[in-house]
């Protein structure tokens, strides 16, 4: 029975903006997967969407849609994303998905009922982008430790994971499994930083997040979307359910691949989880690095300073998913962050793609047609070929070791030694003046087998990397395009095949030239015109109401007496507004574009039946309306004439 492989991605938030960065891990992950594939192993490769929580829910009720309304789009967007760059997975798994939901349920109560689960009351920090908690002593400067954002005190009853209590198990298994995480310098951080300072139990419901799995022994709570979102490593396989044959023959996970900032929840908070419901630990947790703009992690919401081109569907669209899979996978140092600048992205494919790969298949064809019409006799070998084929018969042993060790790069290194290699070889047997003497027709040959087999090997080689040109290198030989690495062996190549010539497979792209007009295509903000992209950014149209529902909402005109800025919060301002006889405290998220000062004494108009909700500690009894203008601009919706306070608006 065949080996089984099974990785998993992290799965996503569904935030839309998505970058190149975005797309390292699951390009990894994705040459992991057919590598293993070719290894001729039984593999399972997992990625999917991570959609509950406070932060979809907020997004959604800022637009005035459903979450679902406001994360399918997004989700399709990044199938999109994932089908351009031909991301092989076996599942793309929902939190959404019923069968998740219920398999988490199903742990909640487990897990509960093992009393590891119990209820106590939680207060702390929450920072609502990285939905995590923190204690006021983890904070740094009173801010998110992970990403520097506000974050907010919350209160509330809520049920615990008792994680206090795996640590010394946790602790053992690092001693025992070196391997379980890596690379290394991420386990002095995990071992020293936490397990040995003494873990916390932690709370793992809300009562104040309606979007998410509601606890099946106390419905008014929800699921913690950490406990959520890592359960479905192994909800994804069936596990809780009536089927879980995929469990049984693939749990545990050789590896998770992850970002270096969500190690933590990985390498402590899933590895008790899975001790708590007496399931075998993961092989494998992998911390990948960051691509970085000017040295800051690249993000979209952050709005990097540089204007660089990240738009994988525009990079794509520009150089294909080979260009962008090739550059991930080669030119960030593995286990490290790597500096993005789409001049590093260009030279890079023009230089390894462009250059030396492009031209040794399109050099080597252009010679066999010219010379012999299809793949001439290989003959006998003369000592100046034996290292090219020697090199040609270690590569796969070396891209194995590398890939062993889930080192992508290192594995494109030792191939396009090869390539260079074959380069040289070129000029080392000068085949053009080979051919200009008829005595050395058959040494001609000889060396252009010799080149035409290593264009063979290497294209087998590159499958796991590279989706598009290995299949067009095999076919252009008339070579099996399926072939495995069963066909490495030097001289699988058969003499007298067809050879037909490729127009280049990596067209070089004329740098300065290019470098230029990307520059204006960023500055102006144009938006891919790929078609697959669409609707994906549409905001979702909202439902037809009748005049009854919006009759619903009340509006009223108001003045606005007082204005203060939120302590802590950089984008809310607290007005005190006037309607009428009645005065309100209203906290709205506009301080980026009014200042409490000019806020005084505008008129404005208040939704004043929503339910009053507390905003960073400051209660809110009602919205001010504004406009938006879809570019990030924003203003507030006025009575067009001086009209009193209190009066209706219809
Ligand atoms: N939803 C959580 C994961 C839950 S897994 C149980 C999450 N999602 S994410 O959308 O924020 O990140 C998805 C992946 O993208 C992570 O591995 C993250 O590290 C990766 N990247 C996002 N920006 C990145 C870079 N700039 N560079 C490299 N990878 C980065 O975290």
């Amino acid at each position: 029975m065949a080996k089984k492989y099974y990785i998993t991605t992290p799965i996503y938030y569904p935030s839309g903006n998505w970058h190149i960065g975005h797309c390292y891990t699951t390009v990894i992950c994705d040459a992991l997967a057919r590598f293993h594939k070719l290894l001729g192993e039984d593999v399972f490769f997992l990625t999917g969407t991570d959609e509950h929580g406070q932060k979809v829910e907020k997004e959604a009720a800022k637009r005035g849609i459903t979450p679902r309304e406001f994360i399918d789009p997004l989700v399709a967007e990044l199938k999109d994303m994932w089908r351009l760059l031909d991301i092989g997975y076996n599942r793309f798994i929902r939190t959404t998905d019923e069968d998740h939901v219920r398999a988490v349920q199903y742990i909640y109560q487990k897990l509960y009922e093992s009393g590891d689960i119990y209820k106590a009351e939680y207060s702390g920090y929450y920072c609502t982008p990285c939905e995590s908690f923190w204690t006021e002593t983890q904070l740094v400067n009173g801010k998110c430790p992970d990403c520097g954002r506000e974050v907010s005190l919350q209160k509330e009853e809520s049920y615990f994971f008792r994680l206090s209590k795996y640590a010394p198990a946790l602790l053992k298994h690092y001693e025992k499994h070196p391997e379980f995480l890596q690379p290394k310098s991420r386990v002095n951080e995990m071992v020293n930083n936490f397990l040995k300072a003494g873990l916390n139990d932690f709370s793992v419901s809300r009562t104040t997040v309606k979007w998410g799995v509601p606890l099946p022994f106390d419905p008014k709570h929800t699921a913690y979307v950490w406990i959520d979102a890592l359960s479905n490593y192994i909800t994804a396989l069936g596990y809780g359910s009536a089927n879980d044959s995929l469990y049984q023959k693939y749990w545990e996970a050789d590896l998770h691949m992850v970002g270096k900032e969500i190690v933590r929840f990985h390498a402590i908070i899933w590895p008790a989880l899975l001790m708590a419901l007496g399931e075998p630990l993961p092989k494998q947790i992998y911390g990948h690095g960051w691509l970085l703009i000017g040295g800051e992690k690249l993000s979209k919401s952050k709005e990097n300073a540089r204007p660089e081109l990240t738009d994988p569907y525009e990079l794509v669209k520009r150089y294909g998913a080979d260009a962008v899979r090739y550059y991930l996978l080669r030119e960030i140092p593995f286990g490290s962050d790597g500096e993005y600048t789409t001049e590093r992205f260009l030279l890079r494919v023009n230089a390894d793609l462009a250059n030396d790969l492009g031209n040794l298949v399109s050099r080597t064809q252009a010679m066999i047609l010219q010379n012999f019409g299809a793949v001439p006799p290989r003959g006998t070998p003369a000592a100046q070929d034996g290292e090219l084929i020697a090199l040609a018969e270690e590569t796969f042993g070396k891209v194995k070791a590398a890939m062993d060790a889930l080192n992508a790069p290192d594995a494109l290194a030792a191939i396009f030694a090869l390539v260079s290699r074959a380069n040289k070889y070129i000029d080392e047997t000068t085949p053009w003046i080979l051919a200009k003497d008829p005595e050395k027709r058959a040494r001609l040959g000889t060396v252009l087998y010799h080149l035409a087999e290593v264009c063979r090997i290497c294209a087998v080689l590159l499958k796991p990397f590279l989706t598009v040109a290995p299949a067009r290198i095999l076919k252009s030989f008339s070579c099996d395009e399926n072939a495995g690495f069963g066909a490495l062996a030097f001289g699988g190549l058969k003499e007298g095949a067809e050879v037909i010539k490729l127009p280049p497979l990596f067209p070089r792209i004329d740098l300065k030239k290019e470098l230029a007009e990307v520059e204006k295509l960023v500055k102006e903000q144009k938006k891919p015109q790929n078609a697959v992209k669409s609707e994906a950014k549409e905001p979702a149209k909202k439902p037809e109401i009748s005049i009854d529902d919006f009759g619903k909402t009340e509006l009223k005109v108001g003045e606005v007496i007082a204005c203060e800025r939120v302590p802590k919060a950089k984008k809310l301002l607290h007005e005190t507004v006037k309607i009428g006889e009645e005065v309100r405290s209203v906290v709205s998220g506009i301080a980026e574009y009014y200042t409490p000062e000019e806020m005084v004494g505008k008129k404005v108009v208040v939704v004043t039946n929503l339910k009053p909700v507390k905003l960073c500690g400051v209660l809110s009894e009602g919205m001010l309306l504004c406009a938006e203008d879809g570019k990030g601009g924003l203003c507030l919706v006025s009575p067009e004439r001086d009209i009193s306070s209190g009066g209706e608006v219809r």
